[in-house]
């Protein structure tokens, strides 16, 4: 069987490895992503470089290689409507229609389906249509703290958030203002109440009917260690043997999961298609769980902590889903925890840089018992590397029987890694730990809203 990766990161790094061990892989990359090309090219397939985001390359790719089965898994080839021009070919493809992906693409669009199947999980809300609704939007919340964020696409870096980023209810004006200034003419703002919580993310799996969900991850989205510094794309993840996290309980894991299996029902029923995983991140607080976003593809870092569970053929659950057959026997997942923790370009979510030479002995930390998901980087010599942009370069991902055995895994290949940053905290329990305190019951900060929930 002859399947497709499209797209470089280190989610389709650890995608192809998978893909590659059941199938002929062939990838389509916007950079020669040493793990892909690896992997593609031991199984007996290759790859090409082109844009990932043209429908009609990719579709022309596919052709030429004869595949058949795809698997789009990044947000901005699936907002481009790369599996619309797939499936419009006949080539079998997991991932959303750019009608399916608007779950993400749209953010807007995503509270006003939430606020039909889940009001109960959605945060208050105001959308802004230009700069001059964006003060009334945030006068609305009163002294409560808000949250600022474009509805489209930003890579994880476009959301700013009272706190940690802004100090004010006029630094969030101005920001929200900012984003009509330099984004797209269609756009919207949306401001949000801010929710005390502790994060969680689920890689729910689906045919568009079915669903399946393997334990909840996390994810570091900040670039410091104890959450300092700017937004980022994840610099690690985490899950743990069962299907919840320590600060987490059994009730937010099922409410989520409910929440996921009415979104995608009602994209069915609005005749978008969507298949493939849906990503969705929560918020577990002392009264249920809030929806922060859903993503319509695997998380990045989080498709490594599944992939590196997985313990079955993935090629064989593409083809379950484009079957419309999938079932949870076809998603076997270790009962371990695992750890992926991303190494960095020492600019990255800072500012612009150089390319970075650094060397990295892949077949060491593989012996090692961690896998080498390569992201943006290219190989540059024998065990060397360069990063690509200023961008997340490599990741190290693995599983044991305990956080403590797998985080002290990747921890000991990382120092053998010079020149790029890591996160110091990725998988340590204290700082779960601590993530409990914010699940503490007690009266909404800032005092109650002057509005309700209005989309
Ligand atoms: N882990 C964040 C994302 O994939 O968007």
């Amino acid at each position: 069987m002859r399947t497709l990766i499209v797209g470089h990161g280190g989610r389709e790094s650890a995608l192809a490895c998978r893909m590659a061990e059941h199938s002929e892989l062939h990838a389509l990359l916007g950079h020669e992503n040493p793990s892909i090309v690896r992997h593609a090219a031991e199984s007996g397939g290759g790859h090409a470089l082109g844009d990932v985001c043209d429908p009609r390359a990719v579709a022309a790719f596919a052709r030429e290689r004869e595949i058949d089965l795809a698997m789009v898994s990044a947000d901005e080839p699936l907002a481009a409507g790369v599996v619309d021009a797939l499936r419009a070919q006949g080539t079998a493809t997991v991932g959303p229609t750019r009608a399916g992906a608007e779950i993400e693409w749209n953010k807007a669009f995503a509270r006003s389906l939430l606020t039909e199947v889940a009001p109960e999980a959605s945060p208050l809300l105001r959308v802004a249509r230009d700069a001059g609704e964006v003060a009334e939007g945030i006068a609305a919340f009163g002294s409560m703290p808000v949250v600022v964020k474009p509805s489209g696409l930003t890579g994880g870096k476009g959301v700013k958030v009272m706190g940690p980023h802004l100090a004010s209810h006029e630094e969030a004006r101005a920001y929200g203002v900012s984003l009509f200034e330099r984004g797209r003419a269609d756009e919207t703002v949306l401001i949000e109440e801010k929710i005390v919580g502790a994060e969680f993310t689920i890689q729910a799996v689906s045919d568009g009917r079915t669903v399946v969900f393997p334990p909840s991850t996390y994810d570091y989205p900040f670039r410091y260690d104890g959450d300092e510094g700017p937004g980022t794309g994840g610099m690690g993840s985490l899950s743990m043997p069962g299907a919840t996290l320590p600060f987490m309980t059994t009730a937010h894991y099922e409410q989520a999961c409910s929440i996921i299996e009415r979104v995608i029902a009602r994209l069915a029923e609005q005749g978008r298609h969507f298949s493939g995983v849906m990503n969705s991140g929560f918020f577990a607080t002392a009264d249920g769980v809030k929806v922060i976003e859903f993503n319509a593809r695997f998380g990045d870092p989080e498709c490594m902590n599944i992939m590196s569970l997985f313990n079955g053929s993935w090629p064989h659950v593409m083809e379950r889903i484009c079957a419309g057959a999938l079932s949870a026997e076809d998603v076997p997942l270790r009962k371990e925890a695992s750890v992926v923790l991303y190494l960095v370009s020492p600019d990255y979510a800072l500012r612009a840089g150089p390319a970075y030479d650094f060397t990295l002995d892949r077949e060491q930390i593989e012996a090692a018992g961690s896998h080498v998901f390569f992201s943006s980087a290219v190989q540059s010599g024998e065990g060397t590397y360069r990063t690509v942009g200023t961008s997340r370069a490599v990741a190290l991902a693995t599983t044991a029987p305990t956080l403590e055995e797998a985080r002290a895994r990747v921890v000991q290949s990382a120092l053998t890694i010079p020149v790029l940053e890591w996160r110091r905290d990725v998988g340590d329990e204290g700082y779960l730990n601590g993530l409990r305190a914010l699940l503490a019951p007690g009266p909404p900060a800032g005092g109650e809203p002057l509005l309700p929930n209005a989309v």
